[in-house]
């Protein structure tokens, strides 16, 4: 047998796991063997998608209270004995893009709330929790290709932007101590609930119905990969990072975008 990724002992917790990318990304770490927390701010979801997933705890947040995010990794590390991996995606964007004089107050505090404070929280309260335990640990906040290939929106595209920073000066600031601090950035990726993903090589590249509008739709169709990413496939590339084959990696941004990028 070849070499495979193996998590076993790890404990994972992903934020906004409870459909979506998390969930593809929950669903990966579990069957490379770690224990995962599944997470989300709806509870339905969080509770539906842990059981579904064989999860070892449901665990609702809300990742832009600080406190409430700061007791469930206390919790979890006390629960489950450690908390080794911490994969921050909850991020919104949906009813967010426009043209940038469109863009309301409440629109800009809302997003980043989520997206920059939201992982904020979570780095903080995960570097507390891996280096007091001494046992290293693996940080992956997920961006986005818009990060650096701006189109969605000032809002959001900012937004991740500023993940993408914080990140490189996590990994400068705890490397030294075990713990990596990577980004993902995913490309375009189905995950819209109760729809059929057209993202099979020889299924056609939708042109619209994605959330973000016909602007995004005509990039995507000019994807080198010709489809959509499933939301495991950016599963994959963090379960990458967080295992033993990624000791060394600390600071990257990894695009998972079919080649998006490279245009
Ligand atoms: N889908 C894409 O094409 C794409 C591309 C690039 C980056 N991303 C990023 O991937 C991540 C996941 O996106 P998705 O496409 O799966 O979206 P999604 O809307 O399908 O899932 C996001 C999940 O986050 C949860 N969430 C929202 N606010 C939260 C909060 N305050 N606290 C905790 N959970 C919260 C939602 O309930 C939802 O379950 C986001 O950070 C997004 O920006 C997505």
């Amino acid at each position: 047998m070849g070499m495979e990724i193996d998590l076993q002992g790890k404990v994972a917790l992903v934020t906004g796991s409870g459909q979506g990318i998390g969930r593809g990304i929950a669903g990966v770490l579990g069957a490379c063997g770690a224990t995962v927390v599944v997470s989300d701010v709806n509870a339905e979801t969080t509770e539906a998608t842990a059981r579904e997933l064989g999860a070892a705890l449901a665990l609702p947040l809300d990742v832009t209270d600080r406190d409430a995010f700061n007791a469930a990794i206390d919790r979890i590390a006390a629960e489950l004995g450690a908390l080794d991996i911490l994969v921050n995606n909850a991020g919104v964007y949906r009813e967010y893009g426009g043209p940038v004089e469109t863009i309301t107050p409440e629109m800009w505090r809302t997003l980043w709330a989520v997206n920059v404070d939201g992982v904020f929280h979570g780095c903080q309260a995960a570097a507390r929790v891996m280096r007091a335990a001494g046992n290293g640990g693996r940080i992956v906040n997920i961006a986005s290709t818009q990060a650096v290939s701006p189109g969605v929106g000032v809002t959001y595209d900012a937004s991740k932007a500023a993940v993408l920073q914080l990140t490189r000066t996590l990994a400068l600031e705890l490397g030294p101590h075990g713990i990596t601090a990577n980004a993902v950035a995913p490309g375009a990726t189905w995950v819209n609930p109760g729809e059929p993903p057209p993202i099979d090589a020889s299924a056609p590249i939708p042109r619209s119905g994605h959330p973000l509008g016909d602007a995004v739709a005509s990039r995507i169709a000019r994807i080198p990969a010709g489809r959509w990413a499933r939301p495991e496939e950016i599963g994959n590339a963090v379960a990458f990072l967080c295992s033993p084959l990624a000791d060394y990696v600390n600071g990257v941004y990894l695009n998972v975008d079919g080649g998006w990028l490279a245009e």
